[in-house]
């Protein structure tokens, strides 16, 4: 019989390095993650995953790259929960992030924090939503482009608050953080993942998780709805995606690729000491990243529709 080009790839993939899309700068939470489980991934697929960083305009462009790379499983991307929201912001994208794309699963969960630059006046959360309601436009806000987490986070602080800050955008939450840390911004909203160890060494101040219940990792951080932001909610999932058009058998390699990188005690542990969550086995799969993707489009769409924002 006639064995085609395309099932004979299918039949030795991988047998090339595989490529891993972070579509936001090195140093930020998804890169972290994304060198962490790239590893085991690797290790199970028997080929070199390298991470290659694609960063601004909260995921847009490097998502835009991948939604147009070949879908044979030698592209991959990590994305957020961006992946959500950005399509809400953005009319001119030229992807929609739930019709480009193979979902392959989600990978993680993380809560926020809120965070300030170390010499940054207020002393509690309460304190930092005062200095906000009377000097927001004072207050520098970085964040990683309109549309994803970070962004999102701030987005509804000023909501609630009545009160525009100046937001800053990077190229991913992992530079923001490098300025705040240097004095040259006020204020993130930033996963735990890249923030737990700045907070506990005392580097940047912590005001309040983002997450609906305190952290374990951080109890005596209050919530934002503690604080008076009542039924405030933001945690961030990371999800794995390729183009759309995956043949079969090479979704099924990357899926159980990826399962058994989430179950890799070196990630494990590393996730627990960053206060990041894996994804459950029913979740780290199309069709849990898909529903995943799904209520987050409906937690958010009526509120970013009603506030009439949009990206350039
Ligand atoms: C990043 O990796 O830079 C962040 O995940 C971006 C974000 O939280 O918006």
């Amino acid at each position: 019989a006639l064995v085609s080009g395309a099932s004979m790839a299918q039949g030795t993939y991988p047998d090339r390095t595989i490529t891993l899309v972070v579509p936001y700068a090195a140093g930020g939470p998804t890169d972290t993650v994304a060198r962490l489980v790239a590893e085991p991934m690797a290790k199970a697929l028997g080929q070199q995953v390298i991470i290659e960083n694609m960063g601004g305009a909260s995921g847009t462009i490097g998502a835009g790259q991948v939604a147009r790379a070949e879908p044979d499983g030698y592209t991959l991307m990590l994305h957020t929960s961006a992946q959500a929201t950005n399509d809400l912001f953005y009319d001119k994208l030229a992807y929609g992030s739930r019709e480009a794309f193979q979902p392959l699963g989600v990978v993680s969960h993380t809560p926020m924090t809120l965070v300030g630059r170390k010499d940054l006046p207020p002393g509690t959360a309460a304190e930092a939503l005062d200095h906000i309601r009377e000097s927001g436009d004072g207050v520098a806000f970085g964040n990683a482009g309109v549309g994803g987490p970070s962004y999102l986070c701030g987005l509804l602080i000023e909501n609630r608050l009545g009160t525009p800050m100046v937001m800053v955008p990077y190229a991913g939450t992992g530079p923001a953080l490098t300025d705040l840390l240097g004095g040259q911004i006020d204020l993130i909203c930033e996963q735990a993942t890249n923030t737990i160890g700045h907070i506990r060494s005392g580097a940047v101040k912590a005001y309040a998780v983002t997450s609906a219940e305190r952290m374990p990792a951080l109890p005596d951080l209050p919530t934002l709805a503690e604080v008076g932001l009542e039924g405030f909610e933001t945690t961030v999932w990371l999800g794995l995606y390729g183009p759309r058009d995956m043949p079969q058998p090479v979704v099924d390699k990357v899926v159980a690729a990826l399962q058994s990188a989430l179950q890799d005690p070196l990630v494990t542990e590393r996730f627990a000491e960053l206060a990041t969550t894996p994804a459950a086995p029913d979740e780290a799969t199309p069709e849990g990243l898909k529903a995943t993707q799904e209520a987050e489009v409906a937690k958010w769409k009526d509120l970013i529709e009603a506030s009439g924002l949009k990206a350039d």
